[in-house]
């Protein structure tokens, strides 16, 4: 065996356990580099099994204002839909997951600017935090314009696929949403899909290019409607 061929060998984990995508981008600036080193800390959510124990209502506990419900943004990107929903309902806690620390920056711009004090952080792979969170303490989860991996040989790589569904299942409670949307069409049909094999998971309440009424725009989204594509917008209760 060659010494790269070693080297790939050492470093191979499987697909279901593996982060795909960026996690640093250009240099942070002076503001953002501030508020990753003062702000994040605080917001940050670590994962210690002992600690969580000791807390029953975990995770709701990480908020000082104890809210009823609990929302999750799995890779909120640049966090504008996080912060958007955060700032409307002032009474949940929001909890964001993203491994890509521009965006965990800019998260940190919005949390700063409108003074949240209703989110917290996992500034790395949704799939661990999920898997640290007790069964059903979700009231709301999102995945919005997540990666399309739009070639066939990537298809596993997509969010919303089989095991996944079964995590996010675990943790959101009976009634609880599941709110999926995507401009990219052959992700749209796989999303649809993948959710009808869990149909006894989850019942569809709306499939439409028109989003529900309570609706903040993301990024990923503006960048698509200015590009001209259409995104669908799937919602999904917890039976
Ligand atoms: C195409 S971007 C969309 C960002 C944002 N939701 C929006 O609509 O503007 C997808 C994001 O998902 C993040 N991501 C991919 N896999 C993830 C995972 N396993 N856990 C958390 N975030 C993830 C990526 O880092 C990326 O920022």
């Amino acid at each position: 065996m060659t010494e790269q061929e070693e080297k790939k060998k050492k470093n191979y984990k499987p697909v279901e356990t593996r982060l795909f995508g960026r996690r640093k981008g250009r240099p942070l600036r002076i503001r953002k580099t501030r508020l990753m080193q003062e702000l994040l800390p605080q917001l940050t959510i670590t994962l210690d099994a002992d600690k969580n124990a000791k807390y029953p209502n975990w995770p709701t506990e990480l908020f000082p204002h104890k809210p009823q419900s609990v929302w999750l943004e799995v890779g909120f990107g640049g966090g504008e839909h996080l912060a958007g929903q955060a700032a409307l309902n002032p009474a949940v806690g929001v909890i964001g997951c993203e491994p890509f620390i521009n965006g965990v920056a800019s998260l940190l711009e919005h949390v700063e600017d409108t003074r949240l004090n209703n989110v917290r952080i996992y500034p790395d792979d949704a799939r661990v935090l999920i898997d640290a969170l007790p069964d059903a303490c979700l009231s709301r989860c999102f995945v919005l314009f997540a990666d399309p991996w739009p070639k066939a040989r990537h298809a596993e790589r997509r969010f919303i696929r089989p095991d996944n569904i079964a995590r996010l299942a675990r943790v959101i409670k009976p009634g609880g949403e599941l709110r999926l949307a995507s401009d990219a069409a052959g992700l749209v049909t796989w999303m649809r899909e993948q959710m009808a094999q869990a149909s006894d998971l989850f019942t569809c309440l709306h499939d439409s290019a028109t989003p529900p009424a309570d609706w903040v725009p993301t990024r990923y989204e503006q960048k698509g409607i200015a590009a001209g594509r259409v995104p669908y917008y799937l919602l999904f209760v917890r039976k």
